[in-house]
């Protein structure tokens, strides 16, 4: 299984790639939680990509693609994996398609989880509470809510073209949203396999 879990800041795009990725028996790689880790260890990627991240832009794709080409060859990706965040502009679309042509090998389904605005900015600030998180700030939640519509959300529509794009409802809890996503994912290996 080759997945890609897209949406917004605060979608559940985390939430839910931990109980995929354990579904299937493949990595969740989420580029926000790599990206993060470096920053912590005050690697020269995290030192890069910090003053990005802390205002809510996104890091340069020359920095993010050299990161995931790095990843997705590795052993454990061999079988598949889920992208939690990537990718997030056209660039990184193109990145990762050549990675995987060079492969021999193509995405199999991309999720689009949906949630309003509000919603979102909520799940945000409540996390800042309970975490911490350096850019869950309500300016910086908004300015990552405003990159993503401009860059990212045109993604969806190149995703759907090519027949990949499963939508998801993204309200309502965590299980009930973990089983829409099994659902969309059953329904379409059930559609391949007929075709
Ligand atoms: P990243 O870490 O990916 O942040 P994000 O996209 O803003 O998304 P979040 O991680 O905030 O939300 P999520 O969708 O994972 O939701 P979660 O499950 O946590 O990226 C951070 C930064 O890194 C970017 O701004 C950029 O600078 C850089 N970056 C990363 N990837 C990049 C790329 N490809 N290119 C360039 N730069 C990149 O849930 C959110 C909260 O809601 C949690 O508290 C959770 O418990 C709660 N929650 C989840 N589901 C539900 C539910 N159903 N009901 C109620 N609450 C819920
Ligand atoms: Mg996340």
């Amino acid at each position: 299984m080759r997945l890609l879990l897209m949406g917004p800041p605060g979608a559940g795009k985390g939430t839910q790639a931990a109980n995929i990725a354990l579904r299937f028996g493949i990595p969740a790689i989420s580029t926000g939680d790599i990206f993060r880790a470096n920053v912590a260890d005050e690697t020269p990627l995290g030192v890069a990509a910090r003053r990005y991240m802390d205002a809510g832009e996104y890091v340069p794709d020359e920095i993010t693609n050299a990161m995931v080409a790095d990843r997705i060859v590795r052993d454990d990706c061999r079988d598949g994996f889920l992208l939690d965040g990537y990718p997030r502009t056209q660039r990184q679309v193109a990145e990762l398609d050549g990675i995987l042509s060079l492969a021999g090998s193509r995405l199999d389904a991309v999720v689009l989880l949906e949630a309003d605005t509000e919603e979102l900015v909520q799940r945000l600030l409540r996390r800042a509470e309970e975490q911490g998180r350096a850019d869950d700030t309500e300016h910086v939640i908004r300015r990552r809510l405003e990159v993503y519509a401009a860059e990212t959300a045109p993604l969806a529509a190149h995703y759907t073209e090519r027949g990949l794009l499963d939508a998801v409802d993204g309200l309502g809890a965590v299980d009930e949203v973990a089983e829409r996503i099994l659902r969309a994912l059953a329904e379409r290996s059930k559609a391949a396999s007929r075709a």
